[in-house]
C-alpha cells in the first residue's frame, strides 16, 4: 500500500499517512512527500520508531544537511546532522543549555549567509500534555496585505541577527557557548520579501524571534512596521499548533513558514527532540552597519 496525504489545517500542513521512515522509501515515495512539503509547508509523519542514523538518512533525501556549524555547541556528540533541542538536564545535573530553544518566532538559520531550506524535527521524549510548537503560514501573511504595504515594504532589507536569537535566553544558556558562536555568527541582511524559489510566491522574512531593525532605519523607526507584520504573520488563520506525540516526525519548508516552540512544559515535564537541518541556498548579504 502506498502513502497518502491529508490536510491538517486551514493554514498549512499535510499528514503523510502509510510511511515507514525505518526503511529506505523509494523515489516515488519520496517526491510525493517532497510535492506535499513544498504544497502545504509543513508534513506530519506520525509513529516512526527511528534511530538517528535512520532520520539523518530520511532527512537527506531531500537535500545536503547541515553540520550545525553555526550551533556547533548544541550537537549530538556522535551526529553533528543533528541538532539537539531537549529539557533534559546535562549529565552533571545542570540545566540543559538548549531548554529555550526557538520559544520566539523565527525560520532556522535566517541570521546566516545560508538559511535553511528545511528541518525535521523528530520527538524523542514529550510530556502528556505541552511542548507544543506553532506553525504560520508566511504565504498567506504576504498575500493578505494591501497592495500599499506590500510596495513599502517589497524594497525593505532586514538585520537578523544570532544575538537576537539567543537574547531572551540569557541567564538560560552558558554564556561562554553563546560567546563561542557569536563569534562565527556575524549580523546579515534578508530581504524583507522573499520570494520562494520552487514556487516563486512571495513570502514575508521577518521574525520576532531573530531581526532586530530595517536596514536604512534606526530600531525605534522600524518597530511599527515590524511589529504589524509579527501581529499580522501570525493571525489565528495563518497557524498550526502541533500537538506533539513521542515518535512524530514533523518536516518544515522555513522558505514559507515560521515556527515558535510555545514553551508549555509542566513542571518536571521532560522534552526531548532531534532535529536535522537541510541546507538552503545562499540569501542575504553581511551587515556591516551599526
Ligand atoms: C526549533 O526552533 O528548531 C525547535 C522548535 C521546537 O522545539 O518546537
Amino acid at each position: 500500500m502506498g502513502i497518502s496525504v491529508r490536510r491538517l489545517s486551514y493554514g498549512l500542513g499535510a499528514e503523510i499517512l502509510g510511511a515507514d521512515l525505518s526503511r529506505t522509501l523509494s523515489d516515488e515515495d519520496i517526491a510525493q512527500i517532497r510535492q506535499a512539503w513544498i504544497e502545504h509547508g509543513i508534513v506530519l509523519i506520525r509513529g516512526q520508531d527511528i534511530t538517528p542514523e535512520q532520520h539523518i538518512a530520511f532527512s537527506a533525501r531531500f537535500g545536503t544537511l547541515d553540520d550545525h556549524a553555526a550551533l556547533f555547541k548544541y550537537r549530538h556528540p556522535d551526529h553533528p546532522e543533528i541538532f539537539l533541542v531537549s529539557n533534559k538536564p546535562k549529565a552533571d545535573g545542570t540545566p540543559s543549555d538548549t531548554r529555550n530553544t526557538g520559544v520566539r518566532w523565527h525560520s532556522d538559520l535566517s541570521y546566516t549567509l545560508r538559511p535553511a531550506m528545511g528541518s525535521l524535527l523528530f520527538c524523542r521524549e514529550i510530556p502528556e500534555v505541552g511542548g507544543d510548537t506553532m506553525f504560520a503560514n508566511t504565504y498567506l501573511a504576504y498575500d493578505s496585505l494591501s497592495e500599499g504595504f506590500k510596495r513599502l515594504i517589497g524594497p525593505l532589507w532586514a538585520v537578523h541577527t544570532f544575538e537576537e536569537a539567543v537574547r531572551e535566553t540569557e541567564g538560560v544558556r552558558d554564556p561562554a557557548n553563546i560567546a563561542a558562536m557569536k563569534k562565527v555568527n556575524r549580523p546579515v541582511m534578508q530581504p524583507m520579501v522573499r520570494p520562494h524559489e520552487e514556487t516563486g510566491r512571495k513570502t514575508i522574512y521577518v521574525s520576532t524571534g531573530v531581526t532586530t531593525h530595517i536596514v536604512g532605519m534606526t530600531r525605534e523607526e522600524s518597530q511599527p512596521i515590524l511589529q504589524y507584520l509579527y501581529q499580522h504573520c501570525i493571525r489565528p488563520e495563518f497557524v498550526y499548533r502541533h500537538r506533539w506525540q513521542r515518535n512524530d516526525l514533523i518536516m518544515w519548508d522555513n522558505r514559507c513558514t515560521m515556527h515558535k516552540a510555545v514553551g508549555d512544559i509542566p513542571s518536571g515535564g521532560i522534552r526531548h527532540m532531534h532535529r536535522t537541518t537541510v541546507l538552503g541556498t545562499p540569501s542575504g548579504q553581511l551587515y556591516e552597519g551599526a
